[in-house]
């Protein structure tokens, strides 16, 4: 422990890197970064001292981002049209680090949508006082934690976002981080249909890696396969295995129930059961999961969601602008070229 603990004490030196466009309200930048020295809190805010004069966005930038636990953005509208800004935000939320938006002459309407479930900070008609120290609590808090990954499937080559199910999935399966009282209300099961093919695995393994999940299920995220072949023992044996290290693990099928509820109702996890074909067998992984557990499961039958008690939602094909996008990036064409008729 000593020594990991040391190491891991060593690296990390900021409570937050300061992103933010030159250009927008200096004074207020300045005393925001006095006030946040003055209540204790370390702040990285040197870009201006670096050969690149930041502009660019370099490695420099990127350990800086890395070494703080959390990137505060100066959302002015100078920021909010700044390339090099939205790189640093991305990166910052890329790789798990809190964004603290600080609407400063913008609206939080105004910020991408990216940004939206992030907790902001209102500097518009408030002292500067005011704004720190709000800033000043909330770095104090401790970062929650990444939730580990279990048997995730990777990312398609030239995968395709797909924003609108993304926020479906998002507004069904994560609280409201603002509201914990919350976190016990959502329905436990999300059910993703559709026809074969249509990305439903895709999306749901988009959704369970992204950051802003795995920060809600602080246990983790765990795929299990399902099909026709789906075996409930050997599937909770293996779930238990990972996300309750030293649970019981059942040793017949009739020990099942009993045992994944046992391990699993305290457990801030998500299990995404990816082509579910009976709704039987998995009803005890969905049951055993307590207030802060969800289920996500995909299925080509409405009728399974539906027997589950599953927030349904429907998977279409990709668009065709997405689908020729996709075709063009394999075929390594622009898509313009993959989408026109021939001529003749
Ligand atoms: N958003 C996407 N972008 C790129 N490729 C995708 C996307 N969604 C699905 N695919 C590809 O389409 C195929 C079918 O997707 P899959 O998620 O397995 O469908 P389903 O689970 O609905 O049967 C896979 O080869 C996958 O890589
Ligand atoms: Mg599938």
């Amino acid at each position: 422990m000593g020594h990991m603990g040391e190491s891991l004490a060593a690296e990390r030196r900021y409570d937050a890197f300061l992103s933010y466009a030159r250009a927008d309200d200096p004074d207020f930048r300045q005393a925001l970064v006095d006030g946040l020295d003055r209540a204790g809190r370390r702040v990285w805010f040197d870009r201006e001292a670096m050969p690149n004069c930041g502009t660019t966005f370099g490695q420099e930038i990127r350990q800086a981002i890395e070494t703080s636990d959390r990137l505060i953005l100066l959302a002015g509208p100078a920021a909010m049209s700044s390339g090099y800004v939205a790189q640093e935000w991305g990166y910052a939320d890329d790789i798990g680090k809190p964004v603290v938006p600080v609407a400063h002459a913008v609206a939080f309407r105004d910020l991408p949508d990216r940004l939206r479930h992030y907790h902001g900070v209102d500097a518009r008609r408030r002292t500067v006082d005011a704004v720190v120290a709000e800033l000043a609590r909330l770095l104090a808090e401790p970062v929650r934690p990444l939730g580990p990954c279990f048997h995730l499937p990777h990312r398609p080559p030239h995968a395709r976002d797909r924003p609108e199910l993304l926020e479906h999935l998002s507004s069904a399966l994560l609280p409201d981080r603002m509201r914990p009282e919350d976190a016990g209300r959502a329905p436990r099961v999300t059910a993703l249909y559709g026809l074969p093919g249509v990305g439903k695995s895709t999306l749901a393994a988009a959704f369970a890696s992204a950051v802003r999940t795995r920060r809600v299920f602080s246990d983790g995220v765990a795929w299990l396969a399902g099909g026709p072949g789906f075996r409930p023992l050997a599937t909770a044996r293996e779930l238990l295995r990972l996300a309750a290290p030293g649970a019981h693990l059942p040793g017949s099928d009739g020990e099942v129930d009993v045992a994944l509820a046992a391990a699993l109702g305290g457990r801030e996890l998500l299990i995404v059961l990816d082509d579910v074909r009976d709704p039987d067998p998995v009803l005890p992984f969905v049951t055993a999961l307590g207030p802060c557990g969800q289920a996500l499961l995909t299925t080509l039958d409405q009728a399974v969601a539906t027997a589950l008690g599953a927030v349904e939602i429907a998977v279409d094909q990709l668009d065709d602008d997405a689908a020729r996008g996709l075709l063009a990036d394999w075929a390594g064409r622009s898509r313009q070229r993959c989408g026109r008729p021939r001529p003749d």
